[in-house]
């Protein structure tokens, strides 16, 4: 079993996307564990993007993460980060298979909707900056 850390960013949450976006990871049949909508503050924005650090883009990232509330979720099931990273698609939205999160509803690179960790010990790295382990829950589902 495995987790993931999944955030609906800004442009999501400003779009009324959240419901849309939950929906595609719940029909997949992995299972929410944690999940709160806050803001995030710089230094928890570069510690999560702390690998991007001296990029043209780094900046920006920061700015835009910290701009507004985001939906932080926790998700479980087998090989669930690299199913959340196919359901999501690809970082340029042009590249983004057709049906991906992105590249249904994204069109800019750096307005993408959401963020999924790209490896098991990236998720668990990113879960301990976005939340403690007493607001992860613990239950049963089928399947
Ligand atoms: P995310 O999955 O949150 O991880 C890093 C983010 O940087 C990425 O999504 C994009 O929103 C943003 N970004 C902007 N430009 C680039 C780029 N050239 N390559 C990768 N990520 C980029």
């Amino acid at each position: 079993m495995e987790r993931t850390y999944l955030m609906i960013k800004p442009d999501g949450v400003q779009r009324g996307l959240i419901g849309e976006i939950v929906s595609r990871f719940e029909r997949k049949g992995l299972k929410l564990i944690g999940a709160k909508l806050m803001n995030v503050s710089m230094e928890r924005a570069e510690r999560h993007y702390a690998e991007h650090k001296g990029k043209d883009f780094y900046e920006m990232l920061l700015n835009f993460i910290t701009a507004g509330p985001v939906f932080a979720m926790v998700w479980e099931g087998d090989q669930a980060v690299g199913l959340s990273r196919a359901l999501i698609g690809k970082t340029n939205a042009l590249e983004a298979a057709p049906g991906t999160i992105r590249s249904d509803f994204a069109i800019h690179t750096n307005y993408n909707l959401i963020h999924g960790s790209d490896s098991h010990d990236n998720a668990e790295r990113e879960i301990g900056i976005f939340f403690s382990e007493e607001e992860l829950v613990s239950y049963d589902k089928a399947i």
